[in-house]
């Protein structure tokens, strides 16, 4: 059964680790994420994204998919199905379609705006025993078209979110999606320490895992960073593969022209990526 983030997340917090959310783009990376967890008895967020979620047949085909794959693949350890970067209307969908946990991501409105919509989300997700992460101070980086600027957020502005009754806080501190571009000067450890001064034991997100080295990972959790997102790096890690298999010609051998085969490489390739970041977040072993 899907949970909330809730009760994971708090517990990263105090155990000083993170949960990993790692995003999902179709039926061998959900699977490979969640066979992962299991393996390792980790915690762990799928991150569907609203593109992601319309790609894979709309938000419940989704949530069919990933009760069907809880059930059938003895899935026990906790995992949270989370909207990435929501609308206020996408976020009121996934409720609907039965996602576990939402963002919804209002850093590009004017601050009260941000409030008033993140306000009467937190009503709604409290009625039904959700999970929500709430954004200040946009991530870098383009996510499904939309380019932020790697900005900064504003610690009181932080403070204000965090307050309305979010579970856990996304703020920008320096941080992008994607590539880092080289001459990237590294997460903002003083923007994140204000931050967490002001708002005490809320989790923080930290958005645009791909790519950042892993002291400042370890930094980032031990000031109260307890969910990271990754997204491309798994998709560097199935391209890679894929690209191998085809390049050395196996999908013209035998039966290598059939799916299942096609896509196995990328599928372990995925798993092995997922594999490393648990073990580097510290969520080993904590389920
Ligand atoms: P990356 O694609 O940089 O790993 O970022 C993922 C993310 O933050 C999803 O919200």
């Amino acid at each position: 059964m899907l949970v909330s983030a809730k009760k994971m997340l708090n517990d990263a917090l105090k155990g000083k680790y993170a949960v990993g959310q790692f995003n999902i783009n179709n039926l061998e990376w959900t699977k490979a994420v969640l066979l992962t967890a299991q393996e390792l008895k980790s915690p762990v967020i799928l991150g569907v994204s609203e593109g992601a979620g319309k790609y894979m047949g709309g938000y419940k085909t989704v949530v069919g998919m990933v009760n069907g794959m809880l059930e059938e693949l003895n899935i026990t350890v906790p995992v949270a199905l989370h909207l990435d970067h929501g609308s206020y209307e996408g976020a009121l969908k996934c409720v609907e379609a039965g996602f576990s946990s939402i963002m919804f991501d209002g850093s590009h409105y004017p601050i009260d705006e941000n409030v008033e919509k993140t306000t009467a989300l937190v009503k709604l997700v409290n009625e039904k025993g959700l999970s929500l992460e709430a954004e200040v101070g946009s991530i870098g980086g383009e996510e499904d078209g939309v380019i932020g600027t790697g900005e900064v957020a504003d610690p009181d502005e932080c403070k204000r979110i965090a307050d309305l009754g979010i579970t856990m806080l996304a703020a920008g501190i320096g941080n992008i999606h994607g590539k880092y571009p080289d001459n990237w000067t590294g997460l903002s450890f003083d923007t994140l320490e204000k931050i967490r001064n002001k708002t005490g034991d809320m989790p923080l997100v930290l958005h645009g895992g791909t790519g950042i080295p892993e002291d400042m990972i370890k930094k980032a959790i031990s000031l109260g960073v307890a969910k990271i997102n990754v997204n491309t790096e798994c998709q560097w890690a199935f391209q890679k593969a894929t690209r191998k298999y085809i390049e050395e010609g196996k999908d013209l051998q035998g039966k290598g022209f059939d799916p299942r085969k096609l896509l196995a490489p990328g599928f372990e390739a995925i798993k092995e990526t997922v594999k490393e970041k648990m073990e580097l977040f510290g969520s080993v072993g904590k389920a």
